[in-house]
């Protein structure tokens, strides 16, 4: 099985920038985009990452605010901090090498089994196992597991077929060719299995239940969130400022800045019109509750905005502001240099409803 899938992969596997490679901070780095994010999105973001931060040590010495400047735009922005802790752990404890020790590198922040598997495997030649979206669909088909996935049984039987599989030579190229197999060949949908080197094994295609093959978990309804935001301004065109506030640890988009908003009760969504003046009153609570003297204006519509679990519902307001109080955490910032701050999409959508054209 191994050198079917190993030769298929020689013959058709792409050539991906970190294939290149054979520096395992670099590969670290491509991982941990890879997770949640398809390859090709992920591709540019990883060479601007490399160019900014070329080593470990580069990395370990950024701060925050760097790190997250250059992953703003992928999303999933924990990632990018438990990398960055990940990889000063391993400057401070192994002088900028990461361990052989398979223990050691799960011990370091950020890394779970998937990334500690991928980078012993990839960087190291070692045969440790992976299981992620791609090898989890691949492996359920190949071996007809009809388990919901999430359940222990299925997670325990799917990282027992990876471990048993990558025994033998080359165990980096072997995870990537499945990884490459569920991408390209093995897809969710019409899966290409006349393209397919396990086609005759595949023990879903015989009974020809391929296409319901991972049982998917239970979704769970996204949490709806309302949200009142105020974009508050000073000065016009190329010189405007807008006033930022940096969500602290523990809150949701840690780290990163956005314009202040406020949680705010979600009937007053559905009050339309007449929910315009108690809408007016949430943009003064966050004027108050963030610290900033300014006068309230148009309200300029709202913003949809889903993420995995959440479904945010915003509230936009432009403000002209007079200042920030001493002891505020808001802070102007040009409205031109938003993008090297590095700010969430749902920052620049907030800030795309009050001020168009703008940014
Ligand atoms: N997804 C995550 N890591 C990957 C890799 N090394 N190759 C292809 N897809 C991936």
């Amino acid at each position: 099985m191994r050198a079917e899938l190993l030769d298929w992969y020689d013959a058709h596997g792409r050539s991906l920038p970190w294939r290149e490679t054979s520096d395992p901070y670099a590969i670290w780095v491509s991982e941990v985009m890879c997770q949640q994010t398809r390859v090709d999105t992920a591709i540019p973001y990883y060479h601007r990452f490399l160019e900014r931060f070329p080593t470990a040590q580069a990395l370990a010495d950024a701060s925050e605010d760097d790190v997250l400047a250059a992953w703003s735009g992928l999303g999933y922005y924990r990632r990018a901090r438990m990398l960055h802790a990940g990889v000063k752990e391993m400057v401070a404890s192994y002088g900028g090498e990461l361990p052989r020790d398979p223990a050691a590198r799960l011990a370091l922040p950020g890394v779970g089994r998937y990334t500690a598997g991928a980078l012993g495997s990839i960087a190291f030649g070692l045969p440790e196992p992976i299981v992620d979206g791609n090898v989890a669909r691949v492996l359920s088909r190949v071996f007809r597991i009809e388990t919901m996935l999430g359940k222990a049984a299925t997670e325990k039987a799917l990282w027992a077929h990876a471990e048993e599989l990558v025994q033998g030579p080359r165990p980096g190229d072997f995870n990537q060719a499945l990884m490459e197999l569920g991408a390209l060949v093995c897809t969710p949908k019409s899966p290409s299995c006349g393209a397919c080197p396990w086609a005759e094994r595949c023990e879903a295609r015989e009974a020809g239940i391929q296409e319901t093959l991972p049982v998917p978990r239970k979704k769970k309804k996204p949490t709806e969130v309302s949200l009142t935001a105020v974009v508050a301004t000073r000065g016009r065109g190329a010189a405007r400022e807008v006033f930022l506030t940096k969500r602290e640890e523990g809150e949701l988009f840690a780290g990163l800045w956005m314009v202040p908003m406020v949680e705010s009760p979600p009937t007053q969504l559905e009050l339309g019109e007449r929910g315009a003046s108690s809408g007016g009153d949430e943009a003064l609570r966050c004027l108050h509750e963030h610290g900033l003297r300014a006068t309230i204006g148009d309200r300029c519509g709202s913003v949809i905005h889903v993420l995995s679990h959440r479904r945010y519902s915003v509230q936009v307001y432009r403000a002209t502001a007079a200042k920030a109080a001493a002891k505020s955490a808001v802070t102007r910032h040009r409205i031109d240099a938003l993008a090297e701050l590095g700010v969430a999409r749902l920052t620049e959508k907030i800030v795309d409803a009050a001020l168009p054209g703008e940014r």
